[in-house]
């Protein structure tokens, strides 16, 4: 039997129909089924509510319905034994790229800048300047960072990307390790961050690696809030060091109303919607994930706990 929960009722209506119409000879399940949990042998979750874990005793794979898995990481009911898989695209690439070129975009037009002289009722043309005029800095070359990379190398954009190990991507730099992050920090215009959260990685953008941006520069994190030191970025945007920044995640969500991102002049925020799990997208993932499973063959996506991700 396959256990199906998010915390949404109605969405997890939806996931049982595509799950049920995608593979008919399979057993899904929703919690308020009044079902037997002893007999559950996979969950496919995002943010399983405290204790459903313990209450699966045959529990033999976690499906993510997410490409994070920090806040499944964390739960101490998870069995140290459980596989758990998590989504390598769900269609997020692909939305993940426009959320990001729309703020590099906006940065290579000044409309950030543009959206103050408004605001100032001032009329005041910039010069302009092409794609390849304009550095980008990727942090995460995963499945997403890979994809977001590529396409803006496309663009014309000029292209650096870091990751734990170094990446052979065609027109992407590629900066690994310590002195590749401090580089990709000093070295680019727009710094866009999709790390996953990990313990390698929380609270990698401090204050004394953001103060290395260059000054007028942008941050985008569609990552996790906690990767950033907050505090740090708000005195580097009220100083203008940073000019701007793009936030998508935050260290608390949803962030609590008074704090000063949601009305800074220099900050756009969006609610966690960077990229979000295209239930077909992702229905198809698992259910080859679960025909693989029951064929003895790995399936894809496998969570290596030790790195987080
Ligand atoms: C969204 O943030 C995800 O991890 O899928």
């Amino acid at each position: 039997m396959i256990l199906i929960h998010t915390p949404n009722p109605k969405e997890v209506d939806a996931y049982l129909a595509l799950f049920r119409a995608a593979r008919p000879q399979r057993r899904f399940i929703a919690l308020d089924d009044q079902a037997d949990l002893s007999q559950v042998s996979q969950l496919i979750a995002w943010g399983p509510p405290e204790g459903l874990l313990s209450r699966l005793p045959r529990l033999q794979a976690i499906f993510a319905l997410g490409a994070g898995v920090d806040k499944l990481l964390s739960r101490p009911d998870l069995s140290p034994a459980t596989p758990i898989y998590r989504l390598l695209d769900g269609g997020m690439a692909a939305q993940m790229t426009e959320y990001i070129r729309y703020g590099v975009l906006g940065y290579q037009r000044n409309m950030d800048v543009y959206r103050r002289q408004q605001a100032a009722g001032q009329w005041r043309m910039l010069a302009p300047r092409l794609p390849g005029e304009v550095s980008v800095g990727i942090l995460g070359l995963g499945e997403i960072g890979s994809a977001v990379a590529r396409a803006l190398a496309h663009d014309g954009y000029l292209v650096s990307g870091w990751s734990r190990s170094p990446k052979r991507i065609h027109n992407v730099h590629s900066l690994h390790g310590e002195s590749g992050l401090e580089k990709l920090l000093e070295r680019n215009q727009v710094v866009a961050c999709v790390l996953p959260s990990t313990p390698e990685t929380r609270g990698l953008l401090n204050g004394e690696r953001l103060s290395l941006m260059q000054p007028g520069s942008m941050l985008i994190n569609a990552g996790r809030g906690d990767l950033l030191d907050q505090r740090a970025l708000l005195a580097l945007l009220d100083n203008g060091h940073i000019r701007c920044a793009q936030l998508d995640v935050f260290a608390e969500e949803p962030l609590p109303a008074d704090h000063p991102f949601w009305r800074h002049p220099a900050v756009t925020m969006t609610p966690h919607i960077a990229a979000i799990t295209l239930r077909e997208r992702a229905v198809e993932q698992i259910c080859a994930g679960l025909d693989r499973l029951e064929r003895g063959l790995p399936a894809d996506g496998l969570v290596r706990r030790d790195d987080g991700y």
